[in-house]
C-alpha cells in the first residue's frame, strides 16, 4: 500500500458507515423491529437496511475505494465519483427508511418514496459499481476477482431491492408482485453473500497477507473458493428468479445454495489458515487477533445454520442464525480491519510525505491495542450473548446485549478517533517538520 495514492473520501465513508451502526444500535436497544417484531415487519426492514446499507456497504465502498487500486496497482477510474455516491446512498437511504416506516404506520404512508428511495440508491450504487468495476477490470487476478463478483451480487441486490420497492408502491405490475411475495431471500442471499461475504473475503484475502507479512494465497486455490461462492450466488439469482417465473417455489434452489455456501466458508477457512500458517510476523497484532474472533462467529454460524436445517428449526431461528453473521462476522471483521485501516492511512498521509527527512514514529505508535483490544472482547461477547438470547427467546436479555455492544462501539469509535487527531503519538515524533496533522473526516488533498 506504500506508494499508493489515499482515497480522500474513505474516512467519511467510514464516519457515515458508524453513525449508522450507532442509528442500528440505539433501535435494537429500544426494541425496534426484530425481535419484538416479526421479521418481514415494516420496522424490521428499517433496521436491516441501516444495518446492511447504512453501516455494512458503506464501510465496505469506503475501504474499497482505497482498496481496489491497491489491488490492480493502477489508480481509481474516478476519485470525483465518490463523494456524490456518498450523498446518493445516504438520501436514497434515508428516503427507503422513511417508505418503510410509512408501510408500518409511523409516517403517513407515502409509498412512492420507497420507489424514490430505490432510484438514489441505485445511481449511488451504479456510481460505486463502476467506478471500481472499470479499475478492478484492468487486472482482474486474486482478490480483485472477488471484488467484481460481490459487485455483480451488489448490481443484483439492488435490482431486487428496486423491484421491491416498486412493487410495494403499485408500480411492478403483476411479475414484480410475485417477485415481492417470493424473492426476498435472494436479495438477502445476493447482498450479505455476495455482496458483502464475498467482497469481504477478497479484501481479507490481501490485508492478511500485507499485515502478517505472509505470501499470497495461490491464485489456483482462491480461484476455487470464489467459483464456489459465485455459483452460490448465480443459483440464487438466477435459478431464483426462474423458479419464481416458472411458480415452482425455492424449495429446491435454497439446500443448493446452502450446499455451495458451506462449501466456499470451509474453503475460505482453509485458505486462512494457510496464510495464518506462512506468515512471517508471529506476534500477531490486534485488528488480526479480533479478526479471528470474527472468523469464529462465522464458523459458528455455519454450523448454527446446520444445526438449525438438521432439526428443521432454521425458519424460527433465522434471525438469530442472521444476527450472528451480520453482527459477529461481518461487523467484526469490518471493525477490526477499520481499526487497522484507518491507523495505516493516517500514517501514510501524515508521515508518507517527510520519510526519510525526518523521524517519523511507526503504524503501531499512532494506537494503543492493549487499551482497544478490551472494547472489541466487549462487543464480541456480547454479540455471542445475543445471538443465546435471541435463541432462548429471552428478548429483554437481547436488548440489554445490544447495549452492551454499543458500549464496546462506544470504545472502538473513541481509539479510532485518537488514531486519527494522532493523540498517542509521542510529542517529538508526532508532527515532524513538514508534516500536517490529518483532518479528522476525509484526507488532505
Ligand atoms: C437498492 C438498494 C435496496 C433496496 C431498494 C432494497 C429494498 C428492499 C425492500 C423493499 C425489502 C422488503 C421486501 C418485503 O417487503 O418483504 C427488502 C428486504 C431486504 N433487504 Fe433490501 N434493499 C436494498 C439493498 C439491500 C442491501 C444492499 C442488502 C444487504 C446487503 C439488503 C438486505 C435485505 C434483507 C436481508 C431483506 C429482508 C429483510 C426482512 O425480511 O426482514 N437490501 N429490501
Amino acid at each position: 500500500m506504500i506508494g499508493a495514492t489515499i482515497s480522500r473520501w474513505t474516512m467519511s465513508y467510514f464516519a457515515m458507515a458508524l453513525a449508522w451502526l450507532f442509528v442500528a444500535l440505539a433501535l435494537m436497544v429500544a426494541g425496534l423491529g426484530y425481535p419484538a417484531a416479526h421479521l418481514a415487519s415494516p420496522d424490521t426492514l428499517v433496521l436491516v437496511h441501516v444495518v446492511c446499507i447504512g453501516w455494512l456497504s458503506l464501510a465496505m465502498c469506503g475501504a474499497l475505494f482505497q482498496f481496489v487500486p491497491v489491488l490492480v496497482a493502477k489508480p481509481l477510474f474516478s476519485e470525483k465519483w465518490a463523494l456524490p455516491a456518498l450523498g446518493l446512498l445516504t438520501a436514497g437511504l434515508a428516503a427507503l427508511l422513511a417508505g418503510f416506516l410509512g408501510l408500518g404506520g409511523r409516517l403517513p404512508a407515502w409509498l412512492w418514496l420507497l420507489p424514490a428511495g430505490a432510484v438514489l440508491l441505485v445511481a449511488g450504487f451504479g456510481l460505486v459499481v463502476v467506478d471500481l468495476g472499470l479499475t478492478a477490470w484492468l487486472r482482474p487476478q486474486g482478490p480483485a476477482r472477488f471484488v467484481l463478483v460481490g459487485l455483480a451480487s451488489l448490481c443484483a441486490t439492488a435490482a431486487f431491492g428496486a423491484i421491491f420497492a416498486f412493487a410495494h408502491a403499485g408500480w411492478a405490475g403483476s411479475a414484480g408482485q410475485s417477485m415481492l411475495t417470493s424473492g426476498v431471500p435472494l436479495h438477502a442471499i445476493a447482498g450479505l453473500g455476495g455482496w458483502l461475504t464475498l467482497t469481504a473475503m477478497g479484501v481479507s484475502y490481501r490485508l492478511l497477507s500485507m499485515f502478517m507479512l505472509a505470501p499470497d494465497v495461490d491464485d489456483r486455490k482462491s480461484n476455487v473458493t470464489l467459483a464456489a461462492g459465485a455459483i452460490a450466488i448465480a443459483v440464487a439469482v438466477v435459478g431464483g428468479v426462474l423458479a419464481i417465473w416458472l411458480v415452482a417455489g425455492l424449495s429446491v434452489v435454497l439446500p443448493v445454495v446452502g450446499v455451495f455456501g458451506l462449501v466456499t466458508i470451509a474453503l475460505y477457512g482453509r485458505d486462512v489458515l494457510i496464510i495464518f500458517s506462512s506468515r512471517k510476523r508471529r506476534q500477531l497484532e490486534l485488528n488480526t487477533r479480533m479478526a479471528v474472533l470474527s472468523y469464529a462467529s462465522l464458523a459458528g454460524a455455519a454450523l448454527l445454520g446446520v444445526l438449525l436445517v438438521m432439526t428443521g428449526t432454521f425458519t424460527t431461528h433465522l434471525g438469530a442464525f442472521a444476527f450472528l453473521a451480520v453482527f459477529g462476522w461481518l461487523s467484526g471483521l469490518v471493525l477490526a480491519k477499520l481499526y487497522k485501516i484507518v491507523a495505516f492511512l493516517t500514517w501514510l498521509e501524515t508521515y508518507g510525505p517527510v520519510m526519510g527527512r525526518a523521524p517519523t514514529p511507526r503504524v503501531q505508535d499512532l494506537v494503543s491495542e492493549v487499551r482497544a483490544s478490551k472494547w472489541f472482547v466487549i462487543y464480541h461477547v456480547a454479540v455471542w450473548f445475543g445471538t443465546l438470547m435471541l435463541l432462548t427467546g429471552h428478548f429483554q436479555a437481547f436488548r440489554a446485549a445490544a447495549a452492551i455492544m454499543t458500549i464496546g462501539l462506544v470504545g472502538i469509535v473513541r481509539e479510532v478517533i485518537r488514531t486519527r487527531r494522532l493523540a498517542d503519538v509521542e510529542s517529538p515524533l508526532r508532527l515532524p517538520d513538514g508534516a500536517c496533522a490529518p483532518h479528522l473526516l476525509c484526507a488532505r488533498s
